[in-house]
């Protein structure tokens, strides 16, 4: 008798239920939902999104990203648009509380076609994404320069950069050098934990994997200066693990090579002379080692405003303004030890502290004597 009961009425209620009457409005949503898929698909293409396209693989992978933007739009908009519908019409209105709505079992027309669209499309995305990775990452074609073969090492919290195949000794840095328009191999390794070796403006990016190598090829096809970032958390020292990477002509390419196997400027300077370089060379040097940097050691004038060697940095203090008045033995201290007396309102760490060795002994006497030179004016 008691199940009757309950039968019978939950008919009863379902019938009761005002809200199985109300209208959908289907041509409505339909409208609404192509004027909003319009709009996020014109959004995602007129916002510019990347950094400057700074290899031939970038064109290819913006690509793949607009062809993203295009295939889930619409399915974004469908779904927000149905809840947020839904919420509005079949919302419970006075008289309405309680009342539990009509019970669904299921509909297996419905399952087939929401479980087959986003498999099939899935499928196609990722067998376009794969095609295209295999692609952009052919190796060059016969007569192009030959690749070069770059070993990147991370190191909780900075990379190195090894050349390979080179005539002549092999060449470490800890600024990568990339000339343009010549495939780049690089090899990617780490001594401690995860890493993840990432140029934005090349696009390409992968993990530094303890005990494994991985690799990724790309053509630098613009001349610029951009960041090495570290894409992966590795500790505390994540977000300070960058380094410069920077893109010159072949020639340029070959002659910072050279100079690194001939093992910095200024003892290629000091040799060339047969001797000690008097200070007005040393200063000369320091001067070009201020705003250039060695390729090993970034150039001062890139965080430093210092108006003598025409450089603008921002991100430590001005040279300009702090200079005056210190003795070499200040100026020594400084570079080297960048984090024993920080200059106030800037923040201990931000200086690379390794200026004591990718800095020859000799290009350091050199720094020095153009410093004290300038903060003697
Ligand atoms: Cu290395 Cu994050």
């Amino acid at each position: 008798m008691g199940e009757e009961t309950v039968s019978e009425q939950a008919p009863a209620r379902e019938q009761a239920d005002p809200r199985r009457d109300r209208p959908v409005h289907v041509w409505t949503l339909v409208a609404i939902g192509l004027v909003a898929t319009a709009i996020g698909i014109a959004l995602g293409f007129a916002i510019d999104w990347f950094p400057v396209r700074g290899s031939t693989q970038a064109d290819d992978i913006d690509t793949v990203y607009h062809v993203l933007v295009v295939a889930s739009v619409p399915f974004f908009v469908l779904v927000t648009v149905i809840t947020l519908y839904c919420v509005w019409q079949f919302r419970e209105r006075p008289g309405e509380e309680g009342l539990d709505g009509p019970s669904i079992h299921g509909n297996t027309g419905l399952e087939i076609v929401w479980t087959t669209i986003p498999a099939i499309l899935l499928i196609g995305l990722c067998t376009y994404a794969y095609v295209t990775l295999t692609n952009v990452e052919e190796a060059p074609a016969a007569g192009a320069p030959k690749e070069l073969r770059v070993d990147v090492t991370g190191q909780q919290f900075a990379w190195t950069f090894a050349y390979r195949g080179l005539d002549g000794k092999p060449v470490k840095s800890a600024e990568l050098v990339l000339p343009k328009d010549r495939s780049v191999k690089f090899q990617i390794r780490t001594l401690d934990v995860l890493h993840d070796f990432w140029v934005p403006e090349f696009r390409m990016k992968i993990d530094a994997v303890p005990g494994i190598t991985t690799s990724y090829r790309i053509t630098p096809s613009k001349l610029g200066s951009w960041s090495v970032v570290c894409a992966e958390l590795c500790g505390v020292g994540h977000a300070l693990m960058r380094q410069k990477v920077t893109v010159v002509t072949p020639e340029r390419f070959d002659a910072w090579i050279r100079r690194k196997q001939a093992g910095g400027m200024a003892a290629t300077g000091a040799a060339g002379g047969g001797g000690a370089a008097d200070a007005t060379d040393q200063a000369a040097i320091g001067k070009t080692l201020f705003a250039e940097g060695n390729g090993e050691a970034t150039a001062c004038g890139a965080c430093h405003t210092l108006s003598d060697a025409g450089t603008s940095g921002a991100t430590g203090p001005n040279l300009d303004e702090v200079l005056k008045g210190w003795t070499p033995a200040q100026i020594a201290e400084a570079i080297e030890n960048p984090n024993k007396d920080v200059a106030k309102g800037y923040t201990e760490g931000i200086m690379p502290a390794n200026y004591g060795d990718t800095l020859t002994k000799q290009e350091l006497a050199a720094l020095v004597a153009y410093l004290e030179k300038t903060a003697a004016k």
